[in-house]
């Protein structure tokens, strides 16, 4: 960070004009601060924890207009989701033009679907033409809105071998772009603990090579459960999967057109429990019934079910086919793991070598943000909020409305314009008052 002129345990870029806020800060700091050895380092303008495409979107929407910003990433690299925590076969499920982010689209020669390599091909390009260049290994531990200074406190640990560095970063904006998927759900299940077998969660599944010839209880049937059950069969496991409750399958594309764009269009002029009638109905005549292999259809319709729920309808790469065929096994509920067994609540007992947990993912929000007006428990923006991205005192949430790539980008398109908006306006008064500001900050 050698663009920051440290001033005693503050550090100051070269060139920033300091508001008034961070004048009440430095008076108050030393009597907070002084006796930790934490650096703290003054942000001139946001500061957007997580580098995955959220943050990305949010920071190349910045760019352009003109605000600074500093990313904060706990991981070693950019879209750490997609290159350390996904399987290989994974392809974007749905068509390009609803995944590319604000400002620079997909080559055009990427296909309609285009695969985990070429997505993180195109995220590091992104952050390359708009560059963007995120603090590596900094995993923010808390952040609060200081009432008396009305600023954000940003607490960052990074550990390289036995060294621990602890850095506080101060801003007026902070941009939540940790991710819908930030920890697995790894759900305690009697006996599973002591079973003997291995057993991975889909975050850490990479193949089904290393699987060959093994029986598999996959537990979970959302687009992970289905798709490591399809490609466990396609490297010759023998794959049971758990449906405990319910599940809405669709066809990934409808007489030729992606689905979800379907859905998409209909929207535009029909409401939304008819769209779900006429995607079910269609997804009936592809698929037929679902039901008689296991896959009890939920009462209400996909698209009002994520809308309630966020439970993301299943789009359908070949599974269902295995499913039909019997090379995947459709069972119910877990009771207990026993030994190297598994008991189903239906009595049935089940020989199995190892598990995968395709049990889902959750936010980490509430581990790190001590704010409680905007987000709610579960992590999520509180769906009485209208607008889910934009919290009080310069809070602002991106990628956490359930919609996917093309929801993140939408939230970054607003926050940046409603951040460029202050941040000129500010820029014209503060110009006006450098030299108090500058005053104050060298005295200190
Ligand atoms: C297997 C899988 C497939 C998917 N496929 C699609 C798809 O095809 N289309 C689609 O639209 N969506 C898909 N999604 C949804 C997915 O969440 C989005 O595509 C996208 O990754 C969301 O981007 P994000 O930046 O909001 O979150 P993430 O990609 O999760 O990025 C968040 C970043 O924040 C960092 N971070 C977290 N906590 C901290 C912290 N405390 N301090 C610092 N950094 C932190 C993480 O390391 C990570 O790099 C898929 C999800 C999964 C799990
Ligand atoms: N691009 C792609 O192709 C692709 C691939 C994978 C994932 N994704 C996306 O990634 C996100 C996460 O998907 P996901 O499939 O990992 O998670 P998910 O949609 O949350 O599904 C989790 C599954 O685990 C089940 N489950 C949870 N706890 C269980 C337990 N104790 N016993 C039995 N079953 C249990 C759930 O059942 P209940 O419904 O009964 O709770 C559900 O079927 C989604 O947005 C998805 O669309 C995309």
């Amino acid at each position: 960070m050698d663009w920051y002129i440290p001033l005693g345990f503050l550090s100051v870029r070269k060139d920033d004009i300091i508001p008034p806020e961070l004048e009440i800060f430095l008076n108050a700091i030393p009597v907070i601060d002084s006796l930790f050895s934490r650096r703290c380092v003054w942000v001139n303008g946001p500061v957007i924890v997580g580098a995955g495409p959220s943050g990305l979107a949010v920071g190349a929407c910045l760019r352009e207009q003109g605000v600074p910003f500093v990313v904060l990433e706990k991981a070693d690299c950019i879209a750490s989701l997609w290159q350390k925590r996904t399987y290989d076969r994974l392809k974007l499920h749905l068509p390009k033009k609803f995944c590319q982010l604000p400002k620079l689209a997909f080559p055009e020669d990427f296909p309609e679907y285009p695969s985990k390599k070429q997505f993180i091909d195109y995220l590091e390009s992104y952050a390359k033409h708009f560059e963007i260049n995120p603090q590596f290994n900094e995993c923010v531990e808390s952040a609060k809105y200081d009432e008396a200074c009305r600023l954000w406190r940003v607490k960052t640990v990074s550990t390289n071998g036995s060294t621990r560095t602890e850095v506080e970063y101060i801003c007026q904006w902070l941009v939540v772009a940790t991710g819908e998927n930030a920890e697995c759900v790894k759900p305690e299940i009697e006996g599973l603990e002591e079973f003997e077998g291995e057993v991975v969660h889909a975050c850490e599944y990479k193949s089904g090579k290393q699987f060959s010839g093994k029986r598999v209880l996959v537990v979970g049937c959302g687009n992970s459960g289905m798709e490591l059950a399809l490609d466990l069969c396609n490297h010759n496991a023998k794959p049971s999967m758990v449906v405990r409750s319910s599940v809405h399958v669709l066809p990934r594309e409808i007489f030729g057109k992606s689905t979800f764009e379907l859905a998409v269009t209909m929207m535009k002029w029909i409401p939304l429990w008819l769209v779900d009638k006429i995607l079910l109905i269609l997804s009936w005549l592809i698929l037929g019934s679902t039901e008689k292999y296991g896959l009890k259809r939920p009462s209400i319709g996909p698209l009002e079910l994520k809308n309630r729920e966020g439970k993301t309808p299943v789009l359908d790469i070949g599974a269902l086919q295995k499913i039909r065929s019997g090379e995947i096994k459709v069972v119910p509920g877990i009771k207990r793991f026993s030994g190297g067994m598994v008991d189903l609540v239906n009595g049935e007992k089940l020989e199995i070598d190892s598990v995968v947990l395709a049990t889902g993912y959750r936010s980490n929000v509430p581990y790190w943000l001590q704010e409680t007006e905007f987000f709610a428990k579960n992590g999520f923006p509180k769906t009485t909020i209208t607008n889910r991205w934009k919290g009080n005192a310069g809070l602002y949430a991106v990628g956490f409305t359930r919609k996917g790539l093309s929801g993140a980008s939408f939230d970054a398109t607003r926050i940046a314009q409603d951040i460029g908006n202050v941040w000129k306006e500010d820029l014209k008064q503060k110009k006006q008052k450098v030299p108090c500001h500058r005053r104050c900050i060298s005295q200190f």
